[in-house]
């Protein structure tokens, strides 16, 4: 350990971060271990350049931003729509197809600490989120009379609980073979002054890196290779926030597969002009998102001549990629997006601090980052109320109140569409 010890030592001081190892004597020594490890693995120089973009202001001023085209799912005519289905649905029936639920999230906003998947919507529909999204699972399985393995991805932190969530569970009667597991990757955490910072536990301060991250996590832990095995073409991912989402989608996989794109990303209409949500637009024209946090007020409120916002795709993260494009985006670098947070940490003289105001910067990738890498994709605009109903901020918009309402309505229209 002495070796190893020296060698932090040095790249710390080379990089400034001596702070990293103030606490180190008192560590027991598993600890010593895994910090030790943790300097002697850390990228320093991204971590710096990671620093220096904080600075940076983001401006769209030199890049050509454009509207972006999108079908309309609702304006169909009968022979497009057959097409469509008949294209997506054989891929479907034929084991080809799979869905990622993006996991790895801390929901905050939402002030539940448990993983965020093992929520209840509550009101009388006693049910998880992750149950809810098993549901649509296993309808599809039925409905296509086919396998459709479902691809989870945690966190370091939420990773045990959710894994124990559905063995309790019994795996919502969907087969486990065909559920797997898979942890998101993880970047330090800074200060204003571009220092590391130390834990509660005496260690790295690290936090989830985006659920950009899902691309090189995938990569890292033998999914993309687990799905080549099971003839995997279209995987279908999103976040695990949004109990409507249409993880089965033969019209999506249709429309990508008949226009010769790699992906499809499904967008709703803007309620209003500022709405968090991101956007759908061409970048020097190739596709992209604008995020809520990134669009200037002009953007987000430009109208076309029929006076529907000009940005007003909602990106609402239910997108679907070819395992080609999949491939293609593990092998690129995503860019990091930082945020700046409140986060407790341990200080140079040992005491633990808990801000009452954002004190530290966290690096996230985002997964619509990885659409410019792709020639084009496809929009499809889809209902509101069929395909959204996020679960972002424990009250008002985006709540448990609101997305129980919409489950509700989505489960008695559909029951009613059955029966008549
Ligand atoms: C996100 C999108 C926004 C979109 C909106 C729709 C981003 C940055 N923006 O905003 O374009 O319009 O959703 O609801 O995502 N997650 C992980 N690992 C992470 C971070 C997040 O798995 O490291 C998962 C979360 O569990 C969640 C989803 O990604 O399921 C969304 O993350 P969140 O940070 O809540 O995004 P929003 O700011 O709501």
């Amino acid at each position: 350990m002495e070796k190893e010890l020296e060698k932090a030592q040095k790249i710390l001081k080379k990089y400034n971060q001596e702070q990293l190892l103030n606490g180190y004597e008192k560590l027991d020594e598993e600890k010593k271990k895994i910090l030790l490890e943790q300097i002697n693995n850390l990228d320093f120089d991204k971590i710096s350049e990671l620093y220096e973009n904080t600075k940076k202001e983001i401006s769209f001023k030199d890049e050509k931003i454009t509207h972006m085209e999108y079908v309309d799912k609702a304006k169909l005519s009968k022979e497009e729509y057959d097409k469509y289905y008949k294209l997506g649905s054989d891929v479907i029936k034929k084991g080809k197809y799979a869905v990622i639920t993006m996991a790895g999230g801390q929901g905050t906003r939402l002030g539940y600490v448990a993983p965020k998947g093992t929520f209840k919507i509550g009101g009388g529909v006693e049910k998880s989120l992750f149950e809810a999204l098993s549901d649509t699972i296993k309808e599809a399985q039925e409905e296509f009379n086919t396998i459709v393995p479902w691809y989870i991805m945690t966190s370091r932190e939420n990773n045990d609980a959710t894994e124990k969530f559905f063995e309790k569970n019994n795996y919502f009667g969907l087969n486990k073979e065909n559920i797997k597991f898979f942890k998101q990757g993880e970047l330090p955490m800074i200060d204003t002054n571009g220092k590391i910072l130390i834990d509660e536990k005496g260690l790295v301060k690290l936090a989830a890196d985006g659920h950009g991250g899902v691309f090189e996590a995938m990569s890292k832990n033998d999914c993309i290779s687990d799905m080549k095995k099971r003839g995997i073409e279209w995987i279908f991912i999103s976040g695990v926030d949004n109990v409507l989402a249409g993880l089965v989608d033969p019209i999506a996989t249709g429309l990508a597969i008949d226009r010769n794109t790699l992906a499809t990303g499904k967008s709703v209409v803007k309620r209003n002009p500022s709405e968090r949500v991101g956007v759908f637009c061409k970048k020097n024209n190739r596709p992209y998102v604008i995020e809520y946090t990134e669009i200037t007020e002009d953007m987000a409120n430009a109208k076309d001549e029929s006076g529907e916002l000009l940005y007003g795709e909602s990106h609402i993260l239910t997108n679907l990629f070819n395992i080609k494009a999949l491939e293609k985006i593990s092998k690129n670098k995503l860019p990091y997006h930082s945020a700046f947070k409140k986060a407790k940490y341990i200080d140079e003289n040992g005491n633990l601090v808990v801000p009452d105001k954002p004190n530290a910067y966290k690096f996230e990738a985002f997964i619509f980052d990885a659409f410019e890498s792709l020639d084009d994709m496809s929009i499809l605009r889809v209902k509101r109320e069929d395909e959204f109903a996020p679960l972002k901020n424990a009250q008002g918009e985006d709540s448990p109140d609101t997305a129980r309402q919409l489950y509700i309505d989505y489960i008695n229209r559909k029951k009613n569409k059955k029966n008549n």
